[in-house]
């Protein structure tokens, strides 16, 4: 079986279902249930013995053991992660904590249960970790996409956190001969994504009749990848790919923030019209994040050219998808943002939109213009 960690939030929910819906091989789902971890998603599988869900967290060594020892996996698909950049500047601990320790935790134990396999148990073994692309830094707007080989430069405690625990994957795989891959992927969008990353947020937001809180200027660039795309290529990275490489995963889709805003609106207003104005009526420009890296995008030729992987969903097809599943499942959304998730929002976004018409006037340069002129 594989052993999935961080399988009930976003990612990992959405590589789960996609992999019991392909194949027989049972999942060993093992989730802390941060706010991030939401069982909702793995309903439909349950009474489905193929899927074994484990309540516990990656720093307990113990249960890691026991749990390594008793469902014996083929392979280990990493997630587990605290994720939320803005997050991550008001309480770096918990990244550091989960992301660095806790992932060190996990190769010791991988590693103690990699060293007692033989023959060809041994040999097949793998261990993917689930990398950014932000732990490369900020991108200069003319400079040529992140690559395998581009120098780590994180900004943020999240992409630091995520940067430390790619050298001790890799330190693993140089010193003790771990069969480890690393995959770094761009911005992931899709169904069941927790409504505090970009594009749910706008999108609920604007169901919702609330402000679109556009951070700084909005000219901010990330390469969005729909999320079945991300699955895909994991599973490519487990069947074919090569122990101690890593594979850059994009989709080709370098986006403005107020140009993803726009097109969501524009989508919203097509499938599910305001009865008066637009959707984007509601775009505020609010106070910047700190240190806010102003572009990613990845060159993913290499997982191209070796596993013959490629992005099926445009922006276009990914994000329609991705609006009609929102719009699809309100019980899903609505039993998010009536808990905790309010307390984040008021804590992250009051200031910010109180700050919100001085930071409109900054923008209203060539970005606002050019959003005007694009509706
Ligand atoms: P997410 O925040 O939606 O889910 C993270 C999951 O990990 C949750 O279910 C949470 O309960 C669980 N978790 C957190 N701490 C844990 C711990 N200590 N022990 C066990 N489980 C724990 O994250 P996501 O967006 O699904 O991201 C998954 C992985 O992909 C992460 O490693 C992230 O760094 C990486 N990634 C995400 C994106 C993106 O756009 N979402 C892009 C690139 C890379
Ligand atoms: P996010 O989804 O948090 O992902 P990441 O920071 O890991 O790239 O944010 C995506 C982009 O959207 C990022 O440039 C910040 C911006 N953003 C906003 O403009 N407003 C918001 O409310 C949020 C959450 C993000």
């Amino acid at each position: 079986m594989l052993l999935i960690t961080g399988g009930a939030g976003f990612i990992g929910a959405n590589f789960v279902l996609d992999w019991l819906a392909g194949c027989s091989e049972p999942v060993l789902n093992v989730d802390k249930l941060s706010y991030a971890g939401n069982l909702d998603t793995l309903r439909s599988l349950h009474n489905d013995p193929r899927h074994v869900f484990v309540h516990a967290d990656i720093n307990d060594r113990e249960t890691l053991n026991r749990l390594f020892a008793q469902h014996r996996p083929r392979a280990v698909l990493h997630f587990a992660a605290e994720t939320h950049v803005d997050r991550s500047i008001h309480r770096p601990a918990d990244f550091v904590q989960t992301n660095v320790v806790g992932t060190f935790t996990l190769l010791e134990v991988a590693r103690a249960y990699w060293n007692q396999l033989t023959g060809e148990n041994k040999a097949q073994f793998r261990f993917v970790h689930i990398s950014t692309d932000e732990v490369y830094g900020a991108l200069a707007p003319d400079a040529p996409p992140f690559t395998e080989n581009t120098a780590y430069a994180p900004n943020s405690p999240y992409s630091a956190s995520k940067a430390a625990s790619d050298h001790c994957v890799r330190a693993y795989r140089h010193t003790y001969g771990l069969p480890a891959l690393t995959i770094h992927c761009s911005n992931n969008y899709g169904s069941y994504q927790f409504p505090e990353k970009m594009i749910p947020l706008m999108l609920t937001r604007a169901l919702a009749g609330k402000p679109l809180p556009v951070y700084g200027d909005g000219l901010h660039i990330r390469d969005w990848l729909y999320v079945g795309d991300h699955c895909a290529a994991l599973r490519a990275v487990l069947a074919r790919g090569r122990p101690g490489e890593t594979y850059n995963i994009g989709g080709c889709n370098e986006k403005t923030n107020l140009d993803v805003v726009q097109t969501l609106c524009t989508a919203l207003n097509r499938i599910k019209p305001k009865p008066r104005g637009h959707y984007a009526d509601q775009i505020t420009f609010v106070a910047d994040r700190p240190g806010h890296d102003r572009r990613y995008a990845i060159n993913a030729s290499k997982i191209e050219h070796e596993l013959g992987w490629r992005p099926a969903e445009t922006f276009e097809t990914g994000l329609e998808k991705t609006v009609r599943w929102y719009l699809d499942h309100p019980d899903w959304v609505n039993r998010i943002i009536s808990g905790d998730y309010r307390n984040w929002v008021e804590f992250n976004y009051t200031q910010r939109l109180a700050s919100g018409a001085f930071f409109s006037e900054i923008a209203t340069g060539a970005s606002a213009k050019r959003h005007r002129a694009s509706r």
